[in-house]
């Protein structure tokens, strides 16, 4: 069920963390690949992996947030494959605006709408008409669309976001036998977020006590929700997000003291980062 030998699949982001696992995992699953990725080096080094792993491969430089770009991706996308199967709209960035939000400029905001909003509105309209029935569309969201996040006001708002365009799309599409979920990941191990060189040495062994399942993600987690979201073992599964959060939305303030008994009142020192 997990076999998508002839289908076509299409990563926004591709090149790297999150997108890369997921082209890659669905690449090992037989379907025929096509990245849209912004970063030069990274268009090289995915297509190079995909072609060496005996990947049919589309990879192509495209900037998700320029709709003729969008549009001409599509365009061949047609011609050599004759349709898509599943998108991925994985581009998403908080473009380091971490900041009151009140500091937040013009620039700032058009600049996380076109990342976060704009490209998945782009990708997603431009698929719809060559999606095949069975298919379906796939939106990488955050657990911050489930949660507050201090600083990060404007990037939160546009994954919350993410669910009710998935909701409301999943309806439209619905008839059509086309499905509409998102994944919902807790801080992965990305470039976008290195988070082990992020965490100050001596707090690396509280990792385990900070989420219920003991670690951070890794972008593969994204890649086994994907497969399984886009396979026939989800085919009544649509309008819904799936959290890939290792329990943390679960926890909610709940951590494990030194002792690893539960805790919702610990004792703050410092913020366990390397700033
Ligand atoms: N890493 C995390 O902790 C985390 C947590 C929750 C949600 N997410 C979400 O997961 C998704 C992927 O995150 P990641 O950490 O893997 O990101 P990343 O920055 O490590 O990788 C994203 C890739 O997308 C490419 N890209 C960026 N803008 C693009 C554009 N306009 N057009 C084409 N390609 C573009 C980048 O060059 C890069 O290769 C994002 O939507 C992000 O918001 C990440």
């Amino acid at each position: 069920m997990l076999d998508f030998k002839g289908k076509t699949i299409l990563v926004t982001g591709g090149g790297a963390g999150i997108g890369r696992a997921i082209a890659e995992a669905f690449g090992g699953a037989g379907a025929n690949v096509v990245v849209a990725e912004l970063d030069e080096s990274r268009v090289a080094d995915v297509r190079s992996a995909l072609e060496s792993a005996g990947v049919d491969a589309l990879v192509s430089h495209t900037d998700v947030r320029d709709r003729a770009a969008v549009d001409a991706l599509m365009g061949e996308v047609q011609k050599r494959f004759g349709g898509l199967d599943v998108l991925v709209n994985n581009v998403g960035d908080f473009l380091g605006v971490a900041k009151p939000f009140e500091m937040v400029t013009d620039e700032e905001l058009d600049a996380l709408y076109a990342t976060n909003m704009k490209s998945v509105f782009l990708a997603t309209r431009a698929a719809i008409p060559m999606l095949r029935p069975g298919g379906s569309i796939i939106s990488i969201s955050s657990i911050e669309a489930f949660r507050g996040i201090p600083m990060t006001t404007v990037y939160s708002a546009f994954k919350h976001a993410i669910t009710g365009f998935t909701r409301s799309l999943s309806l439209e599409l619905g008839p059509k036998n086309i499905r509409v979920n998102a994944i919902a990941p807790e801080t992965t191990e990305t470039p976008q977020v290195p988070v082990h060189s992020l965490i100050a040495p001596e707090h690396k062994d509280h990792i385990d006590r900070w989420i219920p399942l003991g670690r951070f993600g890794k972008p593969e987690d994204a890649a086994g929700a994907a497969l399984f979201l886009a396979s026939d073992l989800a085919s009544w599964i649509t309008g819904t997000t799936i959290n890939l959060d290792g329990g943390a939305l679960a926890a909610g303030g709940w951590y494990r003291d030194p002792n690893g008994r539960w805790t919702n009142v610990p004792v703050v020192s410092g913020n366990g980062f390397n700033f």
